[in-house]
């Protein structure tokens, strides 16, 4: 047996699609498209590939993206009063800022600073805390991207056994929350974890989000598991060259799992789709 492979490009094109339509839709309404403004602070070669990628995506699906480049020692003042700015600017319905933030600047304050209602990426504590009390609005792209994926997979998820691995307030703590709402059985498993591979063994879903390279074992896994690897790892093969890998042995999982995503090609495309159906969303609630 050979797991299905899941498809977040195929699925994350059909989204952008939905999401232009909206757009189409809300530009002959309000005579203005909506807009998204990404804050990229320094020069990280990864975020401002991202960053880029976010740009151009949101582009193609007729919305209007701003970006706002600042230096690496530009002074956490600075970066509040950008962001009271953009709060009360009404041609932006969406703000993001890239994180990680340079050391010296405190990232909760500037989330905190954010309007909810522009918080696009869904890391404000009242769009966590909404998510968290079954109220969820705008919810984080990852794990909204993620479950998006499983439901396509499994479909109704009711009394499901799930395992998020990671329990980070970007993925891991918000996929755990959304699988409840869908009334999954949720395990949350981090660094502390003892016996990973007994509670891996258990789940029919497994969300890997921890940020290291192949550390799930497709031997691990309970045949015909879910499984959705949000890992994007550079290693370096033994040819020498650079590649991609995820949190999860694919070579091994392939062969057990029934389904399961792919690094690159899986979870990655979902995250800049739900980026733009957040924006969307923003954009209607505020209309
Ligand atoms: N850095 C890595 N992932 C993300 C994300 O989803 N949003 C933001 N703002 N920064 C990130």
């Amino acid at each position: 047996m050979s797991a299905i492979l899941i498809d977040g490009k195929a699925r994350a094109a059909r989204l952008r699609a939905e999401v232009a339509l909206g757009v189409a839709e809300i530009v002959s309404v309000r005579g203005r498209a909506p807009g998204l403004a990404v804050v990229l602070v320094g020069e990280d070669p990864a975020s401002s590939v991202y960053v880029r990628n976010k740009g151009v995506a949101t582009r193609e699906a007729g919305m209007v993206s701003v970006e706002h480049k600042l230096p690496a020692d530009v002074g956490e003042d600075a970066l509040l009063a950008l962001v009271a700015t953009l709060n009360a600017d009404d041609a932006v319905d969406g703000i993001l800022v890239q994180l990680p933030l340079p050391r010296h600047i405190d990232a909760d304050k500037v989330i905190a600073a954010l309007d909810p209602a522009k918080d696009v990426d869904g890391f404000h504590p009242v769009n966590a805390g909404r998510l968290m009390i079954g109220q969820p609005a705008l919810v984080p792209c990852t794990p909204k991207g993620c479950l998006m994926l499983i439901e396509e997979a499994l479909g109704d998820l009711s009394g499901r056994e799930a395992l998020v691995i990671g329990r980070s307030s970007i993925v891991g703590k918000p996929m755990a929350a959304l699988l409840t709402a869908k009334s999954a059985t949720v395990t949350v498993a981090h660094s502390r974890t003892r016996d990973l591979a007994g509670h891996v063994a258990r789940a029919e879903i497994v969300v890997a989000a921890v940020g290291i390279p192949a550390m799930v074992q497709g031997e691990w896994l309970r045949p015909g598991a879910c499984v959705i690897d949000v890992g994007i790892n550079r290693v370096v093969g033994a040819d020498g060259k650079g590649r991609l890998v995820g949190d999860v042995d694919f070579a091994s999982a392939l062969p057990r799992a029934g389904w399961i995503t792919p690094v690159p090609g899986g979870v990655g495309p979902m995250t800049i789709a739900c980026l733009l159906a957040n924006t969307l969303q923003a954009a209607r609630a505020r209309a």
